[in-house]
């Protein structure tokens, strides 16, 4: 039966929401590859899919899942990009993630660009994606798989942005932890990059940390937490920034 791999980067669980609604109304076997914590090598099947989601840090595709993505040996596999963004812009991150894609040998016939509750400030964009944007996921790429025989698969797909030639820069946000820590580990366990281990406990190895904020949205003891100082000017941007609800975004061949 002609598989369908589900591949993803998502610290705070929204892009993992995305992509698992994105093949809601589709009938293929379901393989998940969660690249968030760790990753596996695979080959896909020459006539299977691959559906690939990122979250969108600072316009761009996190470095450390563009690393991770070099584990997918493609066959030409027919594919479809997915960012999930915080309301604000996803700049050049969906054209980047295409080109990382067919850089794995898939050819990408299909793009979404989702909107997720914000990780930095949770009020911003705040239960998204909702219902209803998961049903327009689910539809969106039901409409895209379902008129690959009316692609010109010679055709290139066009997704706004610009090509982007240098790494992306990680946001200098480490978390700390405070006396509220009860040693649960659980920011361990939920940490992308390893950042947080006995020789950085308190503060993250910052060559490592990429600022995705897991480690605070999982603690359950307001223990980490960011620095004032650097969290309520970057807050405030944010939600200068993202003022209307910003509807999701799709394009096909
Ligand atoms: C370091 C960092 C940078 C971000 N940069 C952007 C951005 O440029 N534009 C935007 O709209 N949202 C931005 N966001 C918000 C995330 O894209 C958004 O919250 C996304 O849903 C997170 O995905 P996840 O829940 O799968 O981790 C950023 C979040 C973080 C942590
Ligand atoms: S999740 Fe919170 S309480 Fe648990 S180890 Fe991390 S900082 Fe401490
Ligand atoms: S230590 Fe840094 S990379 Fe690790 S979960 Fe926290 S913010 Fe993310």
């Amino acid at each position: 039966m002609r598989k369908l791999h589900l591949v993803y980067f998502s610290p705070n669980h929204t892009t993992e929401k995305v992509i698992h609604a994105s093949n809601q109304k589709l009938q293929f076997e379901v393989v998940s590859h969660n690249f968030t914590t760790s990753f596996q090598a695979f080959t896909p099947d020459i006539d299977d899919i691959v559906f690939i989601a990122s979250p969108v840090y600072s316009g761009r595709v996190p470095d450390l899942f563009n690393q991770r993505l070099a584990g997918i040996k493609g066959q030409h596999n027919l594919s479809i990009v997915f960012v999930v963004y915080g309301n604000r812009a996803y700049d050049d991150a969906l054209l980047e993630l295409k080109t990382l894609a067919e850089r794995q040998k898939l050819k990408v016939v299909g793009a979404i660009a989702a909107i997720g509750q914000h990780s930095l400030v949770l009020n911003v964009a705040k239960n998204r994606p909702n219902q209803i944007d998961l049903e327009q996921i689910a539809d969106l790429s039901f409409d895209i798989i379902n008129n690959l025989y009316n692609f010109k698969l010679n055709n290139q797909l066009h997704i706004p942005g610009k090509k982007v030639h240098s790494k992306a820069k990680r946001l200098s946000l480490t978390p700390y932890a405070n006396d509220n820590c009860v040693h649960c580990n659980k920011c361990v366990e939920a940490c992308p990059s390893h950042a947080i281990d006995q020789d950085h406990f308190i503060h993250p190895n910052p060559k490592l940390c990429i600022g995705c904020l897991a480690c605070v949205n999982v603690c359950q003891h307001n223990s980490r937490t960011l620095s004032k100082a650097k969290a309520i000017p970057i807050s405030f941007a944010i939600e200068l920034a993202s003022l209307k609800p910003k509807n999701i975004e799709s394009f096909k061949l």
